[in-house]
């Protein structure tokens, strides 16, 4: 069925049959068993086929990193964005992760409305390619990152839509009410932002949202998918507004005064 989306947005069953490589009988027998376990939609019109869902692709990725020995189980959630869940889990050998699953062009269909209206949409055929491209993105984002100093979760894994990542114990810096020293936060953040730089990256979506502040008072940059290369062709205005963001969010918040300018030199400082 995977194989089978890349090409279809209805996957026909003669092609899963196909692809499956096991007799009819027995076919037939695990395609029920996966539906009743809602792992993929059957549409009958225009003719007979499947859909695959997000909990058939979060299982074949999570079987996948499993069989990497890289996860031995999930657990709470500790974060639901619009493009993202994030959970806890362990590894096999008891360390604490974190995994980031990547949900672009997300539908949940509880009715059959929505899922008519769904399958009459055909802007959602890439909703697995665009996942898997926003995990392979934001894994290559984090290593480059990590090998660079930049404050980052320690990348482990990444399959499919999915990355496993170093858990960091700590809280978005927006839900911060007050800083005893701002000024050294915001400049740790803009130092990070500064080696970012330097290594021909720009965040994109730089935010008090995607700072994260560990029980030791260490700064973290995490949300990383949507990167782009300080040669990009809107690099100085998107690096202008992830600079903004910050050091306005520090002058409404905490009462810092260093100015937007002033961050914009230290960012680029050795780096031009
Ligand atoms: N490595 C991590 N360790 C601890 N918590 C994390 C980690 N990564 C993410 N989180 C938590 O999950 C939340 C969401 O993560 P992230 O910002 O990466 O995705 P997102 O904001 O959901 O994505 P989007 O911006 O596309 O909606 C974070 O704000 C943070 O609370
Ligand atoms: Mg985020």
């Amino acid at each position: 069925m995977e194989r089978g989306m890349i090409q279809h947005e209805i996957v026909p069953i003669d092609l899963v049959k196909s692809y499956s490589n096991i007799p009819e009988r027995g076919i037939d027998y695990r395609l029920n068993k996966l539906y009743k376990k809602e792992v993929y939609w059957r549409q009958r019109d225009p003719y007979l086929g499947f859909i695959m869902n997000y909990t058939g692709y979060d299982i074949l990725a999570l079987n996948a990193i499993v069989k990497a020995d890289v996860l031995e189980a999930l657990g709470p959630s500790i974060g639901v964005g619009k493009e993202a869940d994030v959970f806890q889990a362990v590894s096999p050998d008891e360390t604490v992760v974190a995994v980031k699953f990547h949900r672009l062009g997300r539908t949940s269909f509880r009715d059959t409305r929505r899922k008519r209206e769904y399958i009459a949409d055909r802007r959602h055929i890439s909703w697995l390619y665009q996942s898997r491209l926003a995990a392979e993105n934001e894994y290559r984002a984090l290593q480059l990152m990590h090998e660079v100093g930049v404050k980052v979760p320690k990348p482990i894994h990444q399959n499919r839509h999915v990355i496993v990542m170093e858990f960091i114990e700590g809280v978005q810096l927006s839900t911060i009410i007050s800083l005893e020293e701002p000024e050294v936060f915001l400049e740790d953040i803009l130092e990070n932002a500064r080696l970012t730089y330097g290594a021909g990256v720009i965040h994109t979506d730089l935010s008090e949202y995607n700072v994260l502040i560990d029980t030791e008072g260490e700064i973290w940059i995490i949300d990383w998918p949507q990167y782009i290369s300080t040669k990009h062709k809107n690099a100085e205005e998107t690096l202008r507004r992830d600079i903004g963001n910050v050091v306005n969010f520090f002058q409404r918040k905490h009462e810092t005064e260093m100015t937007v300018e002033e961050a914009l030199e230290f960012v680029k400082k050795g780096n031009d």
